[in-house]
């Protein structure tokens, strides 16, 4: 078997400090689509002046150097090496004090296709620079531990120009930006173009008094006011949680229709991709509302913790991203309801991290090599990294993290930060030890937890016996035991709760806890809060899980009952067993639990999605078929429809929420409710709901999960057409019908359906959310991917190799389709693995889809 070529790779072990310190960094842009120029003056100081060093810069194949001087003088010829993506100066030409490097290159925004660097989105020029992609606009040390203050002068016709910092110049055709705050070139941004703002402003809680914008294209003004007020909420959040205030005159966001990622925290100029933006009752849905809430709080809190403290290096990401996760996840949990959002996000987590854990891209929260560091943004970095510090929190407690994070504050603003940097101010604040802890960011795997319970009736004491267990990942095939907080409460025979919720610290590979002084035997609630990134395997049958499910007090633990008693019916149902009488039972009384948040109800109702079997199936060493696993899903909703169909149209009448739409959680809560119970009933009312519904809603949220309805139902062709005329003009709502197509398709005719939309001319493919759409459609539809005869495999693997030749990113994050390739039968392994090698195969791969690959076949 061929491996793709190969790409070097990066070690944490290999780093060092840059040999020169930056003390400014001076930058002017005369923009022109095909033809940019930029002039760059950096003021570079030897860091060990009697051991002179090279300097080398990064700078990528698309620069054209046009001149070069170092103190105003050229240096000789020879002095200057260019090799394919760096520049170095030779030590002998460089003096031994500061020294002021002037250079000048030519770049092609045009030709960017990559949307890495300087780009052209709809007309404007904009910048997107993280981790790599400074390097493709100068010369530059382009790594995050380097730090200046920038100025930056802009040239161009384009109305609005935009930097970093405070504004400090601005006639027709140029403005001139200050950013006093030394920053590492990842956080650079520039924007040029025909934009309009809405405005507001803010007085932090020093009194400073601060303008802020969101910019979008003119006709989008009126879908950018929740975005603003998302904005507000966020930095009274940050003053009020964690004392955090914002440092500069102007705090601008811009949207964008091109944009690799969801958006990008550049100091004082974040840049959004415009779907997480621009929203309207008519164009967006209750999902997108509170995304674009939780991501601009999430971009916004990066102010503090990614810039003001950046990571030393990349292979520190998690620094930056599980902290900022962390804390928007606790916004949004403010925001809205907490129980309720923790759901949602352990969801998340099983959804999509754990199928990263369980498969060959496994990688450590902190990953200590890489080739292409834009592979490593990825559910692990991010949503373990967040789960990681919610883990600290519980064992340092509530006190013990505020006091942590005020230190963290104190001693490193201003600092390249690492992970040790971080543990360090919990240990100094709190006096705890943690480097067992420190597992958590090296070792990667999802741990699994056993549980035994012993009951000793005679002296009231009820012992759990814990075990734990992490398997193998690529590269770690030992891991030793870590600090596993495992947060228990017992519940009374009477349902009612048995003193406290305890912590309990599992830090052996095995260990006993006890329980004394009980009455009679309680029920267990394991795991509450999901206090743990972990696999918890108990002895348990669906009667306990009922009464759990009835009686917990914790809304995770009640939520996971359920959960479980759904697995277990349809993991049975999907090996051909008989199940589910107990889970249809169960559900039907909560569904009708009058005192439970609508929202609650909504999320047990939502049965686990096939991936979320098979994943369940793959980890019990069963393969799973994806056929049978959508069959029983099928089965299974359909008898909750029939056993409950009086009580969840009910429902579906009683959720309808009258008058204007709002976003907010309450009423997103209903319609959460109504849809969920539309989603079952549709399985029996041929959907005639749907149908109706569709004709009459005036929300996208109720609108979309309508049409989905009638595509599952096969009469989907009306709305669908109704929706692409009265939507034709508008991407967003476009990138959701290309979206609800192959995932709502039957499972035999998903592919066919993507291949038909992929003939489309508005099939915009270089957008990367029209991209995503479809091929993220399709990879969505479980049995629809995993098509018995490859299709699905086919039909990804010729756009991944399409894309990677424009925009390697994109095309490496979408390549994540395949990770759970291995774990189906062995006719699906074949044709997924062969769709792989033809990637693997092809020429001139790049490093990003390279790297993906090679670890998938590897
Ligand atoms: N740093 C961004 C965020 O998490 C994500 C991002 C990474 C955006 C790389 C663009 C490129 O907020
Ligand atoms: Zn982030």
């Amino acid at each position: 078997m061929s491996q793709p070529q190969q790409h070097a790779t990066q070690y944490l072990s290999d780093y060092r400090p840059y040999p020169f310190t930056l003390n400014s960094t001076a930058l002017s842009f005369q923009l022109a689509p095909d033809n940019t120029q930029v002039t760059a003056r950096l003021s570079f100081q030897p860091r060990d002046p009697a051991n002179p060093r090279d300097l080398v810069l990064d700078g990528g194949k698309g620069l054209t150097l046009l001149s070069l001087t170092i103190d105003g003088a050229e240096p000789a010829a020879e002095m200057v090496l260019r090799q394919s993506e760096t520049l170095t100066i030779r030590a002998e030409a460089l003096p031994r004090t500061t020294f002021v490097l002037e250079t000048e290159v030519q770049i092609d925004p045009s030709a960017n296709t990559a949307f890495e660097g300087l780009y052209i989105s709809g007309g404007m020029f904009c910048t997107q620079c993280e981790a790599e992609g400074f390097r493709h606009i100068t010369f530059y040390p382009d790594r995050p531990d380097v730090m200046a203050p920038f100025d930056v002068t802009i040239q161009s016709d384009k109305p609005v120009l935009l930097s970093n910092g405070n504004p400090v110049e601005s006639r027709p055709g140029m403005a001139r930006w200050q950013d006093p705050w030394p920053k590492p070139a990842y956080l650079f941004a520039l924007v040029a173009g025909d934009l309009v703002a809405i405005s507001d402003r803010f007085t932090t809680m020093s009194g400073r008094d601060v303008a802020l914008n969101v910019w979008v294209r003119p006709g989008d003004e009126d879908r950018a006011g929740f975005a603003m007020e998302s904005l507000i909420k966020s930095m009274q959040w940050d003053e009020k949680v964690y004392g955090r205030e914002y440092d500069l005159e102007v705090f601008n966001i811009v949207a964008v229709d091109d944009f690799n990622m969801g958006a990008m925290e550049n100091k004082g100029l974040n840049i959004f991709n415009s779907k997480l933006v621009l929203a309207s009752p008519e164009t967006a849905t209750d999902g997108d509302y509170e995304r674009i809430e939780g991501v601009i709080a999430h971009e916004y809190f990066h102010n503090w913790t990614g810039n003001r403290i950046t990571c030393r290096d990349w292979f520190q990401l998690c620094l930056k991203e599980g902290l900022t996760v962390y804390r928007d996840q606790q916004f949004t949990a403010d925001m809205r309801s907490a129980p309720v959002k923790r759901i949602a996000d352990v969801q998340t987590l099983r959804a999509r991290q754990f199928r990263e854990d369980q498969g060959p891209l496994a990688h450590a929260v902190r990953p200590d090599h890489y080739q292409e560091i834009n592979n490593f943004y990825t559910a692990t970095v991010y949503e373990k990294g967040a789960e990681v510090i919610g883990m600290l929190r519980q064992l340092v407690g509530d006190d013990g993290y505020r006091k942590a994070l005020d230190l963290y504050f104190d001693r490193h603003d201003g600092d390249a930060a690492t992970i040790e940097d971080w543990l360090k101010v919990f240990e100094d604040a709190t006096g705890r030890d943690l480097s067992q802890f420190k597992r958590w960011y090296t070792d990667a795997g999802t741990p699994h937890v056993d549980m035994q319970e012993s009951w000793d009736a005679a002296n009231g004491r009820l012992t759990l016996t814990l075990r734990q267990h992490t398997p193998a990942t690529p590269g770690q095939p030992e891991k030793p035991a870590r600090v596993i907080p495992v947060a228990v409460g017992l519940i009374g025979p009477n349902g009612q709760e048995v003193g406290k919720t305890r912590i309990l610290e599992l830090d052996q590979p095995e260990q006993d806890f006890v329980f004394d002084g009980l009455g009679a035997q309680p029920v267990v609630s394991a795991l509450r809060v999901f206090s743990a990134p972990v696999m918890l395997n108990r002895q348990i049958d669906d009667d306990m899980r009922a009464f759990l499910l009835a009686h917990d007090t914790d809304p995770f633990a009640r939520w996971e009952a359920g959960r479980e008693l759904a697995l277990s019916a349809l993991t049975d149902l999907a090996m051909g067993k008989d199940a589910g009488a107990g889970y249809v039972d169960a559900i039907g009384q909560l569904a009708g639990d009058q005192r439970a948040d609508p929202a609650f109800r909504a999320l047990c109702l939502n049965m686990p999605s096939e991936e979320e079997i098979a994943t369940r199936l793959a980890a019990a060493g069963t393969t799973p078929d994806p056929d049978r696993i959508h069959g029983a899903r099928e089965d299974l909703g359909r008898r909750v429809a029939n056993a409950h169909a009086h009580l969840l149209a009910q429902i579906y009448d009683d959720m309808a929420v009258p008058g204007a739409y709002s976003p907010d959680a309450e009423a997103a809560a209903k319609r959460a409710l109504r849809i969920a119970a539309l989603g079952l009933l549709n399985r029996i009312d041929g959907g005639d709901r749907a149908e109706v519904l569709f004709g009459t809603a005036g929300n996208m949220t109720e609108r979309m999960a309508a049409l989905s309805c009638l595509i599952r139902r096969g009469r989907g062709q009306a709305a669908l057409a109704a929706m692409a005329d009265q939507f034709a003009s508008n991407r967003l709502v476009m990138d959701k019908w290309f979206a609800v197509q192959p995932m709502a398709a039957a499972p035999e005719d998903a592919a066919d359906v993507a291949t038909e939309l992929a003939r489309r001319s508005d099939f915009d493919w270089k957008n990367p959310n029209r991209f995503r759409a479809l091929l993220g459609g399709l990879a969505a539809n479980h049995a629809g991917f995993h098509r018995a005869d490859g299709k699905g495999y086919d039909f990804t693997a010729e756009w991944l190799m399409k894309m990677d030749r424009a925009n390697p990113q994109i095309a490496a994050r979408m390549s994540t389709a395949f990770e759970t390739w291995s774990r189906y039968d062995p006719e699906r392994r074949a044709k997924a693995l062969n769709a792989l090698q033809r990637i693997a195969d092809m020429d001139g791969i790049s490093r990003n889809l390279g790297e993906m690959v090679s670890r998938m076949i590897a």
